[in-house]
């Protein structure tokens, strides 16, 4: 086991690096990746390295990249993503940058129970996978939108799956609040920040093509997604989830607000 592993294995603190500069220079037309262009577990960002918010290759990404590409792409404030991108450093050999492959790494930000990934424990929990995305797709019947309500059932079916399948599935707090946030993120990016209400057509292009659905169109968000919209979405999608907790330890404090236990 190397020193990271063990980092990762352990009830304990990281100290990372936050670093600052920036990226651009791109028409951000829609471009799927090439064989040797990395993608990861996140739609959110290979969208926008399909774009060219990000690295087109998938490499090389820093904290400004990230911070840069979240802003111009989605219209999101540096304080909703920081968090995810300065930990992510800690998937990469690379002191300072990683690639969109490297954030995989299971039990970083990588979870089980997402709701278009396979658990780590059972295949491959990078690559978008429509079985397990079906769950999504045919929630909240008879409505044309996805809401709070439907992402918090969402959550609860897909966990209810990983804990059928999967002896190895973990289910903490830190889970629990990385799911519920990115669910507010598909929610905020591709619908509206403030009411949690987002176009079905719009969610299921982002998931199953990690394209921008302009010519559907889609526009960036007029209000910019930050903790005041991310927040209190957030916190419905995980009353709406009906969630208990698993056995394991919240391995490493999530921000300087992050309450740990007592959400
Ligand atoms: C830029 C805006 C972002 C959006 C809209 C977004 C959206 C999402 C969504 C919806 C998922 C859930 C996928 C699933 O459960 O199947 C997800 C997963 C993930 N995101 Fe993002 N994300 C964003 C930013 C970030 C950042 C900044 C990082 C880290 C640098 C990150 C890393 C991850 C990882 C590692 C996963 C996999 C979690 C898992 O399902 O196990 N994301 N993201
Ligand atoms: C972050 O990445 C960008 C794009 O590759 C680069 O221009 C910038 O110098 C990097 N910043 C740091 C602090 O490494
Ligand atoms: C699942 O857990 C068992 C018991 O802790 C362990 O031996 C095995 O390596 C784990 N498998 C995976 C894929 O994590
Ligand atoms: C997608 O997920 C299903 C259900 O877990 C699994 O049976 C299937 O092998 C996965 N497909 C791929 C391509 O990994
Ligand atoms: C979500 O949509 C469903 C179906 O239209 C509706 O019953 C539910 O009240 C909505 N939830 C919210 C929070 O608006
Ligand atoms: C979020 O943006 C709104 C509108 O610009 C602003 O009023 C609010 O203070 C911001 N919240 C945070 C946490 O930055
Ligand atoms: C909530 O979870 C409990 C325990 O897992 C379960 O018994 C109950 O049926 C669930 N309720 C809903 C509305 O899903």
């Amino acid at each position: 086991m190397n020193f990271k592993s063990l980092l990762l294995s352990l009830c304990t603190a990281a100290i990372v690096v936050a670093q600052s500069s920036n990226y651009g220079g791109d028409d951000h037309t829609y471009i799927a990746p090439g064989p040797n262009d990395l993608r990861g577990p996140c739609p959110g960002l290979n969208t926008l390295a399909n774009h060219g918010y990000l690295p087109r290759d998938g490499r090389n990404i820093n904290v400004t990249t990230i911070l840069d590409a979240g802003f111009n792409g989605y219209h999101m404030q540096p304080g909703v993503l920081e968090l995810a991108a300065k930990v992510s450093l800690l998937t990469s050999d690379d002191p300072f940058t990683f690639t969109l492959d490297n954030i995989k790494l299971h039990g970083n930000i990588e979870h089980d129970a997402s709701i278009s990934r396979v658990d780590f424990a059972l295949g491959d929990n990078a690559r978008f996978n429509e079985t397990i995305f079906t769950t999504l797709a045919e929630s909240n019947p008879g409505d044309d939108h996805y809401n709070t309500t439907s992402a918090g059932q969402v959550q609860f079916l897909r966990l209810a799956d990983s804990q059928a399948k999967n002896p190895n599935v973990t289910n903490t707090d830190k889970e629990f609040f990385i799911r519920s946030v990115e669910s507010a993120f598909y929610l905020s990016v591709m619908g509206n920040p403030l009411t949690g209400v987002a176009p079905k057509e719009f969610v299921n292009i982002f998931f199953r093509e990690e394209r921008l659905p302009i010519a559907e169109g889609w526009k960036r968000s007029e209000t910019p997604i930050n903790g005041s919209t991310i927040g209190p979405m957030y916190r419905k999608i995980q009353a709406a989830s009906n969630w208990t907790a698993g056995e394991g330890c919240h391995w490493v404090r999530l921000g300087s607000d992050d309450p740990i236990v007592d959400f």
